[in-house]
């Protein structure tokens, strides 16, 4: 069966709905950011602090290659992969995506004071949100189904995605 690839930008709660999604279906679940940590030894703001966004986008294109060849996994992948039409190709090549979405105030209240995320560090957060939502416009559109998480729980988006995959047939 092919992987379930949840694509959206950051906040929009993929890594929790995705593990949702791979427990309801007894799937693996992949979180690319916590997979590029994990083969780097590193957290995802050291390797942009100490190695730049571009060694980060490298690792994610390199992982995307490898995701291609898997199967029955749900995976869920950094805001910015999408950015990358080769990494767009090796998601689709092995998986399904599906993208998620919310509005910059949802965003903003998930993401949080947390600094976490190198690319809403320094400046007005909503601001950064805003601005990245905008020079990123049509980069999610690649998602064959895309659904607003900021109505309703995580599992009810898992449901859904459950239900578009079963009427199309995927399984
Ligand atoms: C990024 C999103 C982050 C992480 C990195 C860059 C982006 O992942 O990959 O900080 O470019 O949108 P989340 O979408 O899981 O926050």
């Amino acid at each position: 069966m092919k992987n379930v690839v949840l694509i959206g930008f950051m906040g929009t709660g993929k890594t929790v709905v995705g593990r949702r999604l791979a427990r309801i279906l007894r799937r693996e679940f992949v979180d690319t950011d916590a997979e590029i940590e994990r083969v780097t030894g590193k957290s995802v703001r050291q390797i942009f602090a100490e190695d730049g966004e571009t060694r980060f986008r490298s690792e994610e294109n390199i992982l995307c290659e490898k995701l291609a060849r898997r199967e029955n996994l749900v995976i869920a992948t950094g805001g910015g992969i999408v950015l990358n039409p080769e990494n767009v190709a090796y998601l689709k090549e092995g998986g399904i995506l599906i993208g998620l979405r919310a509005d910059p105030e949802v965003i903003l209240r998930r993401v949080g004071r947390r600094g976490n995320r190198p690319l809403l560090r320094g400046g007005n957060k909503r601001e950064r949100i805003e601005g990245l939502l905008r020079e990123r416009a049509g980069a999610y559109d690649v998602a064959e189904l895309t659904l607003d998480t900021g109505v309703g729980s995580p599992d009810r988006a898992a449901r859904a995605i459950i239900e578009y995959l079963r009427e199309r047939g995927y399984f």
